[in-house]
């Protein structure tokens, strides 16, 4: 008689669960050590990683291949079927943006496994946005958060304790509280901005971090690789750091979001005349892309869905006030149209 226990154990659903470095077959605390040294601080991380990245640990490439396997069986990510993956699908959460609207066009807010990219040009809300995920991020899910902690990398010095603070008391949270749950780094060059991310899955596991935010991704890259003899070089880190940021939002079913700037496009002459820095890399990279523009005047903002692997292209309004991200009310909407 073959027992229950035995039955999955064969069909590989009761899974090893490795929780250290160390538990991993081959790791001893030398190389564990070397590991966390290039940033792998966890099983997870190493669940996605390449053999190649492990190398400077000293590690060959079959003892890698065989420690990543370990580490996928642990956290079982490997060849799923179809109806698995749909499983997979179903544990993607969604974090709301604050604005009903908003969130409407996202089919419920912001996903959780996937980047969601917002662009647009200064003062169009970019950073309002993220301050304000970073609160609600701490929300139960019924209210539409993740119950979970926000770190925000910030590139531009622009993140605002104080604004927390005043959102917070819109949603009649703790501000004391909601601000210990905000990890925040700033990032002084392109290459910090890259290291900070590469060696943060320690902190995402301990402080259950449930959002990522890099405001902006874009500006250093701007500034620090000018000209055409270094755009290879840009996009090819640019790249680098997306897929560390997609790895990290599978690997803890977490939100990332991500900032960007617009260029003008001197040579359009019909259609959107500015598009976000970065180019295909970073629009084939991040899953969901949101241009915001300012309305002609006020605290209006108008946000498109540019693209996404699968909702519609849609285009609806919020507003930036003392209380956050809100939406526009009927009244408002229709004193504007009288315009
Ligand atoms: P860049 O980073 O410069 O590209 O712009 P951004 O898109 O990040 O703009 P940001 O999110 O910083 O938006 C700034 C705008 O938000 C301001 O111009 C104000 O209109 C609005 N805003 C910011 N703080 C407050 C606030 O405390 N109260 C109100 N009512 N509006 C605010
Ligand atoms: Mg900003």
């Amino acid at each position: 008689m073959v027992t229950e226990e035995e039955e999955k154990k064969e069909e590989g659903v009761i899974k090893k669960k490795y929780e250290f470095l160390e538990d991993l077959p081959g790791i001893g605390p030398a190389t564990a050590q070397k590991l966390r040294e290039l940033g792998f601080h966890t099983v997870e991380s190493l669940a996605m990683a390449t053999a190649r990245e492990l190398e400077p640990a000293g590690i060959s490439e079959k003892k890698a291949f065989a420690i990543i396997d370990a580490a996928r069986s642990s956290i079982s990510v490997s060849f799923i079927r179809a109806d698995e993956l749909l499983k997979m699908r179903q544990s993607v959460l969604r974090l709301t943006t604050g604005s009903k609207a908003l969130d409407k066009i996202l089919d419920g807010g912001l996903e959780t496994q996937t980047i969601t990219e917002f662009y647009g040009e200064y003062g169009s809300g970019k950073s309002q946005l993220c301050h304000q995920l970073c609160v609600n991020v701490q929300l139960p899910p019924e209210r539409g958060g993740l119950c979970g902690a926000a770190l925000y990398i910030d590139t531009e010095n622009t993140f605002r304790t104080e604004r927390i603070v005043q959102m917070s008391h819109h949603l009649g949270l703790d501000p004391e509280q909601v601000v210990k749950n905000i990890i925040y780094a700033e990032a002084y060059t392109s290459d910090h901005q890259m290291f900070l991310l590469d060696n943060v899955d320690d902190i995402i596991k301990q402080n259950n971090v449930k959002l990522i935010i890099v405001d902006s991704l874009t500006a250093h890259f701007r500034s620090e690789y000018l000209g055409r003899e270094m755009l290879a070089s840009r996009q090819q880190k640019l790249n680098k750091h997306m897929h560390k940021l997609i790895r990290l939002a599978r690997a803890f079913n977490l939100v990332a979001v991500v900032t960007n700037q617009v260029m003008a496009k001197p040579d359009v002459f019909f259609g959107d005349a500015v598009h976000p820095v970065g180019g295909h890399i970073v629009g084939h990279t991040s899953h969901t892309r949101i241009y915001l523009r300012r309305a002609a005047h006020g605290p209006v903002r108008i946000a498109r869905l540019v693209s996404s692997p699968y909702l519609p292209e849609g285009e609806e309004i919020f507003k930036i006030t003392e209380n956050g991200i809100e939406d526009v009310s009927e009244e408002e909407k229709s004193r504007s149209r009288g315009r």
